[in-house]
Parts: structure tokens; sequence; C-alpha cells
């Protein structure tokens, strides 16, 4: 069954029941909140507050929305290929039940990131805080799996090269984005593509394939399609079908270089060992290697280790013994002089990918 960029129209534990196994890269879920609202809210000039009040949203007690969870998140751990991660977003009202069914089922959680929506809807009636955020469980199937994909250095460069953090600003889904039907919102809860550019450029490759168990107006889609990722997704209205439908197909996708998708990491990069930069002549033997500071040097040997003190290792292991330390990246620690000046040896390290490897773009 070819699943790549469909939109099933049902309800979610039947038609993920007929999923192959370990076929998705990624699960975004926004499942119902269950919010359990009992009175009608309206504004100080009492004008209605169009809340979540849909039938999708409704559950007999916490107990049946616990097992409703369970069930889902479990098909979607047969779904989720081994190395795949799943998020799930959510409120009070239900991510701690969320939470707990993932733990339950043995998904390893790896963050909590709180939306912080920087335009939030008041507390009309002044009797609580402002509700301003909702929480995103980003977790991967089991503990011990190793190999998830996250894209470190794609978020650093997001967060003005500095490690991005679990709180995330961004506002809510309002103005042209904010799919309309007659001047209302066409669906209550449409989450802003902001978030999901996010969540997608975080933790998937360029052809990925993502599920949404819970598409609404296909807000994962239509940000999948832009980022040229796949999609899968299931939708039990069929209002919401025919919105998300309408909304993917009007997207066009340019054939740019499909690079420009990329989220490349320095850690992705073919392993250069360090005699290699030896054996090309980039370093010679008996140069002296020092620490950015000039506090520690070595000199390069013929083997592609280092000397220092009366002691021979790899550029790892000296850097590490000189500090007193007990690791060491040398690639970062060790430089050469060139025309006068220090530069980092990771930088023989990008010329030796460049001319034997064929690297095209350097990531500074
Ligand atoms: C919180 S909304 C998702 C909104 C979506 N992320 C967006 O940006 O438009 C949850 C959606 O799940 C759908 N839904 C609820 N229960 C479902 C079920 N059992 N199977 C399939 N869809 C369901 C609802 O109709 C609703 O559109």
């Amino acid at each position: 069954m070819n699943i790549k960029n469909r939109l099933f129209l049902g309800d979610c534990l039947e038609i993920l029941g007929r999923l192959p196994d370990k076929c998705v890269d990624l699960v975004f879920a926004d499942p119902p909140y269950n919010l359990q609202l009992e009175n009608e809210l309206f504004r100080p000039n009492e004008t209605r507050v169009n809340g979540v009040e849909d039938q999708w949203d409704k559950f007999p007690n916490l107990e049946e929305y616990y097992n409703f969870t369970k069930s889902w998140l479990a098909e979607c751990k047969r779904i989720l290929k081994d190395s795949g991660t799943i998020w799930v977003i959510g409120t009070y009202h239900n991510i701690f039940s969320v939470g707990k069914a993932m733990q339950d089922l043995g998904f390893w959680i790896l963050n909590d990131i709180v939306w912080i929506k920087s335009n939030p809807m008041p507390n009309f009636r002044g009797v609580r805080f402002t509700n301003a955020h909702e929480t995103l469980i980003w977790a991967k199937k089991d503990k011990e799996q190793k190999q998830y994909t996250f894209n470190y250095q794609a978020m650093k460069m997001l967060n003005d090269g500095k490690q991005m953090r679990s709180d995330w600003v961004i506002p809510l889904c309002t103005g042209s984005e904010r799919i309309k039907l007659n001047g209302e919102k066409a669906h209550p809860t449409q989450k802003p593509e902001a978030l999901l550019r996010r969540v997608l450029l975080s933790s998937t490759k360029v052809g990925d394939l993502i599920l949404d168990p819970f598409f609404g107006t296909g807000t994962t889609g239509a940000v999948a399609k832009k980022l040229h990722r796949n999609w899968v997704g299931i939708e039990k209205e069929q209002l919401y079908v025919d919105i998300a439908l309408e909304r993917i197909n009007s997207i066009e996708v340019s054939e740019q270089d499909l690079s420009l998708f990329s989220t490349p990491s320095k850690r992705d990069r073919p392993r250069v060992p360090f005699s290699a930069l030896v054996e090309q002549d980039l370093l010679e033997i008996g140069e002296p290697l020092y620490s950015q500071d000039k506090t520690y040097s070595a000199v390069v040997c013929a083997d592609g280790t280092i000397q220092a003190g009366g002691r021979r290792g790899s550029i790892h292991k000296i850097g590490a013994w000189l500090q007193g330390k007990k690791t060491c990246n040398g690639w970062d620690f060790w430089y050469c002089r060139r025309e006068g000046k220090l530069v980092p040896i990771d930088r023989l390290r990008t010329q030796y990918l460049k001319e034997y490897c064929g690297l095209e773009t350097e990531i500074i």
C-alpha cells in the first residue's frame, strides 16, 4: 500500500491498524485535548469565545481518554521505524495523561518543549493565570535506541548560533495563515506553521515520511510539503479532510536545489583521520601545533600522532593529558600557523574534505 502523501478519512484507531510496521520516520500528533468544558465562555464585551466544543474533543471520563491515548500511541509505536521519534502536543488538560501513556508504553522522553504563545488569549474571568503555553513531548521508541535524527546544527543556526533551548516563543496561528469559512475560523485548533517547521527541521531529513493521526487542517502535511518531506494523515471529519487537501494541493513546490532544505551537520561529514592531513602534506612532520592561547604546544609525527612533554598519542589524547582532562576534541583544540596567523586544524580537515571527498558546502 502506498501511503506517501495520502490523507485517510476515518477514525485513527481503525486506520492506524491498517498501516504497515516500521514505515514512518516521524509521528507528529495533536490529539483531542479533552478540555471538559462545562459552561460557555464570554469576553468582557459579552462576545462568545469560540473554544473547542466539538464532539471529537469529548470523552466520558479521564480513564477513557487515557485508554484511547494509549491505544493510538501503541499503534504509532508499531508503525514508527526503530530510529524514528514521536512528538505529541497538548495542554494541561491532557499532556500528563499523554506523558503517562507514553512512558507506560516504553517510549523514552527526549525533551518536553514549551511552546510559549507570544499572543495568548487572556483569562477572561480573571480567576486563573493566562494560559500562555502548550507542551510538546518529544520521545524515541525506547531507551536503548541510539540512532535518531536530531539536527542539532540546524537548530543552533535557527537560534543565532546558540544551542536551541526547550522554550520556543511562537505566535498563535492568526492572520492570513488562519483558514476561515464564512468569516469564522474553519478549525478551532489550527497550529501555526512556524511550530511545525521547527519540529520537522529538528527531527527529519529531506524525503522522510511523517505521520499525523489527527490531521485537522493539515498543518503537518502543508509544512512537510514545503520542506520537501512526505506525509501521511488521518482525520475523521470530512470537512477538515476537504480543507486540508485543498490547502496542501494549493502549495506549489518548485524544483529548487533540494540541498537548501537539508540540515547538514559537521557531524555528518565523512570521517577524516588526522593522519590523512599528514599523508597529504597539509601538515608537515615536525610542524608545531598550539592551543588557541598558546599555553600548550606539540609537534606532528609521521604516523599521525603528536608529541608533547615526552608523551605521544592522538590529537585528542595529548590535548586531554596536557590539560589534565579526561577528554578533549583535538580538532577544536589544536591550531597551526598559516601566513603568520594561528588557524584551527579543523580548517585543514575542511580543505581535505573539499579536495579529496568532494564536499561542496562548508558549514561554518
Ligand atoms: C487538535 S486537532 C488537530 C489540529 C491540527 N494539528 C491543525 O493544525 O489543524 C485534532 C483533530 O483530530 C481529529 N480527530 C479527533 N479524534 C479523532 C480520531 N479518533 N481519529 C481521527 N481524527 C480524529 C479532529 O477532528 C481534529 O480535527
